[in-house]
């Protein structure tokens, strides 16, 4: 049995920095724990020393594995203890604070005597956490006394693999050109046995073709290149690629068919409902379906499946892939399509062009016999060449090749889950901190299309992504790390949606294998086989797929896993209108996940949450997005160390915490569609770090005003401002500054839609001129203004990125804006402008030699419910030479 490849000098470098933490060592000054921190580092040093030869020895030395296995284990609990002690350190000074800032309104107290020692809970926290202390102490003295018994050597400067020297960086844009290669014969002959165009029209029956072949042999690739044929675009009505996972549900596969094909999402009573309306949207279509890596080989499930589609036009086909002969013969209606292995020339082609960037080795004679002798390891395997190269292209010296032909990776006993050796020579050459980053994403089931963006969000919280050294922002830092995981072929783009990225079966594998017990998914099969309390032990993180009606037996598992620090449903299907979870998960279970990091309780109808989330002192990623609660507890505002706060379409939420100023690290508040929140709770303005404020609503009575804007610089991506109507000082607006938030693209304005006698035109029309944005904006929406015009700014030529904007509702206006310079504005709409009487020539701006066109890049104009308009001057109706200059991109006039 091969051991599992132990990751942990990244986890180590993270502790050294949290012990180095001034705040920490303070805290443990005081609470008399200073000489156990200062014991910690020197211990820690002492390993660290031999990481590197150890990570190298442990693929082949059992006994040093088990050591790394323990280490990695004490690593983590020592983590936790860190962040307990940096957490109640950081709590302690807000605490302070606001006792100052009380006592100062007061005047009472001098800030000196307010230190509180002497509460219970203090003494508390100091009791339970001496005897956690003393045992990590003991075990980190244990560790250190076996190592001596492994003869590890020490390598100056740590693991040999942290130091690669210069990396070429790998360019995501090369993987997509990868992999085309060998395989323009197998693609003409799949086009063939499709017959387009040669349609009899007796054949109605659906034609299948099944490509078969081994793991990483190239079919997806293979049915994406026909998929995306030129001539199969045009022969077919309608086209879907749908992935087959593991669970061959004919219910959901039906469901993902009609959301794929329609664009809408609906919710089907049964699977006969589903079918009727499939059946509606393929009658007498041509369609092309791609069924990707199936598995099932029940005929009757196939055949309950394929029912729908028989109503569609002659010529209609499937194309399935599998790995699976079996599986074939139950779907075919033309003979399989083996795929073969690669010729070794196309996989050199692969290989060189991914590592050299080059046909093939000839114009790199250093490098041509080592590439040559690699590309024979490959077997054929076009994953396999894909990986390969992507890792020879971080290799810039012949003898870094020649390290990883010679490899003993390669010449390890197979086992019964298989990996492919270049697959886990790849891992093996990732740096420490892609290791982590890469193993963690084995909580995802095969064929999961995960999010760019909430994946990085998942990696800060779990203290993957470091600030510190850098001086760019940690999700900078875990964007770049997931470029870098793309360049290696190790993720890859999904084929049917967007911006959403998945892993390879056989990558998805090698991630499980890696990530050992650290990680777990909650599914059928890893319930077997982590029964056992040891095993949960030492789980840190894990996942499962969100299922409609969830019942408590379904996490027994995690109560023996008290050191779980990922609670993390996944929606694998959306196609259900609701997810239900029972109560009994966030009463009874979460009190005993005290080290979760990564909560969700996402798209669950959940309408109350404990109290008793507030105790979960480590968390760092709550999303409770599209869940149903009216409020939050008000604990919530203690959880110190939050960064992402995920409330997006929470539809009831009326109201936050009122302390949620108090969470100091947040970084990311999503409040996106929560209509009913019409008040905020003062103090957000003190959260400097946030990056992601969907939106501020301004209010006059209780003093949420404009100038909280203030500090908030780093602000990036979306904000919307509501109730500007309440800003009386001009002074506020100037002081929100935001000309300064360089990161902010798309920008709401909102005032009332009541034109009260409260409203004053002059103040608005003067707070609405300093709130000018900066010109890095690209999407603009004015709502309910209430000033007589617009300020000058607005169609200011300098907004060069600005594409959409939408003016509504802004009835006081008598005039548009001059919006006709603005070079990239594509999409305008303008609606309920009551007191715009005619639309001039003023909205073009001037037409000079200069500039030769008005709105040069409109391709989506629309007015509507204009009830005043009287006018339309802008020459457009009547000259065709002036409709050209003046909206020259014009598509569609609504
Ligand atoms: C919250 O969870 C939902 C559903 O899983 C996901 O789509 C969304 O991206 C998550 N939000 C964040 C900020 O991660
Ligand atoms: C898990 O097992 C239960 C019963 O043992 C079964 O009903 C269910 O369909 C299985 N789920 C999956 C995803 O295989
Ligand atoms: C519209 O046409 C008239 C004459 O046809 C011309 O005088 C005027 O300048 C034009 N306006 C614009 C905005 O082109």
């Amino acid at each position: 049995m091969v051991v599992t490849e132990i990751f942990i000098s990244a986890l180590v470098t993270v502790l050294f920095e949290k012990l180095a933490s001034g705040e920490l060592l303070n805290l443990a000054r005081r609470q008399g724990i200073y000489s156990h921190i200062e014991t910690w580092s020197l211990t820690l040093e002492k390993v660290e020393a031999v990481l590197g030869d150890a990570e190298e020895k442990q693929i082949t030395d059992k006994p040093v594995n088990k050591w790394l296995e323990q280490l990695q284990d004490l690593a983590y609990d020592l983590d936790d203890i860190l962040d307990e002690l940096a957490t109640e350190a950081l709590s302690r000074k807000l605490m302070q604070e606001s006792q100052i800032s009380t006592s100062k309104l007061r005047r009472l107290v001098p800030a000196c005597c307010t230190t509180s020692n002497f509460s219970p809970r203090v003494v508390k926290f100091d009791f339970k956490m001496k005897s956690k202390i003393d045992s990590i102490t003991t075990r980190l003295q244990d560790l250190v006394k076996q190592k001596n018994e492994l003869s590890l050597s020490v390598h100056v400067g740590g693991s040999s693999l942290k130091r690669t020297g210069h990396e070429r960086l790998p360019t995501t844009s090369l993987v997509d050109e990868s992999g085309v290669y060998g395989r323009e014969e197998d693609k003409r002959a799949i086009l063939d046995q499709m017959s387009l165009g040669a349609v009899q029209h007796s054949d109605r029956k659906v034609r299948v073709i099944a490509i078969v072949g081994m793991g990483g042999i190239g079919k997806t690739t293979l049915a994406q290149q026909v998929y995306n044929d030129e001539k199969v675009k045009s022969c077919f009505d309608l086209k879907a690629w749908v992935c087959i996972s593991d669970v061959f549900d004919e219910f959901l596969i039906t469901k993902i068919i009609f959301e794929a094909l329609s664009a809408e999402s609906r919710d089907f009573k049964d699977l006969n409902m589903a079918q009727v309306k499939l059946q509606e949207i393929l009658s007498n279509k041509k369609f092309l379906l791609v069924f990707d890596d199936v598995w099932n080989e029940n005929y009757g499930k196939w055949d309950l499946l394929s029912r729908p589609f028989h109503v569609g036009a002659p010529g209609s086909t499937i194309i399935a892939t599998t790995r699976n002969v079996g599986v074939a013969s139950i779907m075919r209606s033309v003979p399989d399509y083996h795929l073969e292995r690669l010729e070794d020339e196309d996989i050199c082609s692969i290989v060189a062009q991914l590592a050299l960037g080059t046909h093939d080795f000839e114009a790199h004679p250093d490098f041509k016999q080592i590439g040559e002798a690699i590309v024979e390891k490959c077997k054929g395997l076009s994953l396999a060449a894909k990986t390969l190269g992507s890792l020879l292209r971080t290799k810039v010296s012949p003898n870094e090749w020649k390290d990883i032909l010679n490899s003993k990776l390669w010449d390890l006993p197979k086992q019964s889950n298989d990996i492919l050796p270049a697959l886990r020579l790849s891992y093996h050459h990732l740096p420490s901190h892609l290791k982590c980053l890469f193993a963690y994403c084995s909580i995802f089931p095969k064929d999961y299309e995960f999010d760019k963006y909430e994946l990085v969000l998942l990696w800060m919280a779990e203290g993957f992504l470091k600030q510190s050294e850098n001086p760019k922002e940690m999700e900078d830092v875990g964007f770049c790390y997931f470029d870098e995981l793309l360049g290696r072929s190790l993720f890859q783009c999904s084929s049917s949606r967007q911006s959403r990225f998945l892993m390879h079966d056989l990558v998805n594998d090698l991630a499980q294998h890696v990530a050992g017990r650290i990680c777990f998914r909650l599914d059928n099969k890893t319930e077997s086989n982590m029964r056992h309390s040891v095993f949960l032990q030492k789980a840190r993180h894990s996942s499962f797929v969100r299922h409609e009606y969830e019942v408590f037996q379904r996490f027994e598992a995690f109560n023996r896993a008290p050191n779980l620090r990922t609670f993390l449903p996944l929606p694998v299907c959306q196609t259900s209108q609701g997810f239900y979870l029972t109560k009994q998960v966030s009463s009874d279970l979460l009190p005993q996940l005290l080290r979760l990091r990564v909560l969700s309780f996402s798209g669950y109808s959940i309408c109350e949450l404990p109290n008793s989330i507030g105790n979960l002192k480590h968390l760092r990623y709550l999303n409770l997005s599209d869940t149903r609660g009216k409020e939050l507890p008000e604990s919530v505002s203690e959880l110190y160390n939050l960064q992402t706060f995920a409330l997006r379409c929470c539809k009831q939420l009326a109201k936050l915490p009122k302390n949620t100023g108090n969470l100091i690290n947040l970084r990311h508040l999503d409040i996106a569609g929560t209509s009913q929140l019409k008040e905020m709770p003062l103090g957000i303005g003190k959260l400097t770090s946030l990056q992601t404020l969907s939106k501020i609503v301004l209010d006059r009575s209780r003093g949420l005003r404009v100038n909280e804007l203030r500090g908030l610089s780093n602000l990036r991506g979306a904000l919307s401002i509501i109730g500007l109507h309440s800003v009386m000082k001009v002074q506020d607006a100037v002081e929100a500054n935001l000309l300064r938030k360089q990161g902010l693209d798309e920008l709401e304005m909102e005032w009332s839609t009541g034109f009260d006698g409260f409203r004053n035109k002059r103040t608005e029309k003067e707070v609405f001129d300093v709130l000018k944005p900066s010109t890095n904006l690209r999407a603009l929406k004015v709502e309910s203004y209430g000033g007589i015009e617009f300020p000058s700014w607005l169609g200011d030529p300098s907004f060069s990125s600005l594409a959409c904007m939408t003016l509504r509702g802004c009835k006081e206006c008598i005039s548009l804006p001059s919006l006709g310079h603005l070079p990239s504005l594509k999409e305008l709409r303008i609606k309920g402008m009551d007191g715009v009487k005619n639309v001039g020539a003023e909205l073009c701006g001037i037409i000079s030699p200069q500039v030769k066109a008005a709105f040069p890049a409109l391709t989506i104009l629309e007015f509507d419910n204009m009830v005043g308009l009287v006018e339309w001057s802008t020459n457009l109706s009547n000259d065709v030479e002036n409709v050209r200059q003046v909206f020259p991109s014009l598509a569609s006039l609504g």
